[in-house]
């Protein structure tokens, strides 16, 4: 009975979602005046939200050294999230291939499905834009990538969007509303923030229905996996060779961004409605704490609430 309700449920959700897609997407191809300049001596992230922000190294940077970081540091990110898109599309599609092909939930699975391709075509255009290469997450991330899209299913694949487009949602939220950036990224955040709710709203009920069914061995194993998901995402935001391009030495500089206090502050904060559903979910215990407080997204000494210890 509570499956079947469920499922009602679901179809009302993706009824909803599909309207609301209807009414307010994007074409960024066109939305976006790509032909537009960039604005001279302007941050493209709020200097406070680079990863060497207030570290010794920032001091001794000049201003153009400053917004250029601030320039690659943007584009790895966008390159990063076309990486996660491109997971998450697979996902997906594998999501859909064992369902009623009929079915609201699958047709806003594949509407999801084209928004994130505008998305990556859109994050694409705008790395190029910058100058910037196409960084990616590196080498292992990327292997690791492989096995999630390949192997990912259930709840995991709902967990994983969350984890890419909670922390990338809450960071463009502030991006779309900050008129000291460049107008290009505040374009490119709030077409993401307004197509990324929806996709929120898809995958957070989607945990909400499949956590209490899973049993004692699924809920742990699937506990480990959203963890090294969350771990290896928050890791790889920032590629290394962002702060060789500025001329700074990539292995110093990512160390010292690493140990820097601003910046852990800045993952936390771009985290925090992540882990707080996560902890409603039981989602939040076992092993893979240690790699939860090792991602940087919650505090060294992080502890679930005790709700999620109990099970
Ligand atoms: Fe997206
Ligand atoms: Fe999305």
């Amino acid at each position: 009975m509570a499956v079947a309700s469920g499922v009602k449920d679901r179809e009302v959700t993706a009824e909803r979602l599909l309207a609301a897609s209807a009414k307010h997407s994007f074409d960024p191809l066109k939305d976006i005046d790509w032909a537009a300049p960039l604005l001279p001596d302007t941050y493209f992230i709020a200097e406070e939200r680079c990863t060497l922000y207030g570290t010794r190294t920032w001091d001794r940077m000049s201003g153009r050294q400053r917004i250029d970081l601030s320039r690659h540091e943007v584009a790895s990110t966008a390159s990063v999230g076309i990486w996660f898109e491109v997971i998450l599309m697979q996902l997906l599609i594998r999501h859909a291939y064992d369902q009623d092909m009929t079915s609201r939930h699958v047709q806003y699975a594949f509407t999801e499905i084209a928004d994130e391709c505008r998305h990556s075509t859109m994050f694409g255009r705008m790395i190029e834009k910058f100058e910037a290469p196409n960084y990616g997450p590196g080498k292992h991330a990327h292997e690791l990538g492989r096995v999630m899209k390949t192997i990912g299913f259930g709840i995991q694949t709902f967990a994983a969007a969350l984890i890419a487009e909670e922390i990338l949602d809450t960071a463009q939220r502030e991006m779309m509303q900050d008129v000291t950036i460049q107008p290009l990224v505040r374009g490119v955040a709030r077409i993401h923030v307004i197509e990324e709710a929806r996709h929120v709203r898809y995958a957070r009920e989607e945990v909400v229905r499949r956590a209490p069914r899973l049993n004692r061995a699924e809920m742990a194993f699937s506990r480990l996996v959203i963890a090294r998901s969350a771990h290896v995402i928050a890791r790889h935001l920032i590629h290394p060779g962002v702060y060789a391009a500025v001329g700074l030495d990539p292995k110093l500089a990512r160390a010292e961004a690493r140990a820097n206090p601003h910046h852990h502050e800045t993952l936390r904060a771009w985290a925090r409605r992540l882990v707080a559903f996560f902890e409603e979910n039981d989602l939040m215990a076992g092993p893979g704490l240690a790699l939860w407080r090792r991602s940087g997204l919650v505090a060294p000494d992080y502890r679930p609430p005790a709700k999620a210890l109990a099970v």
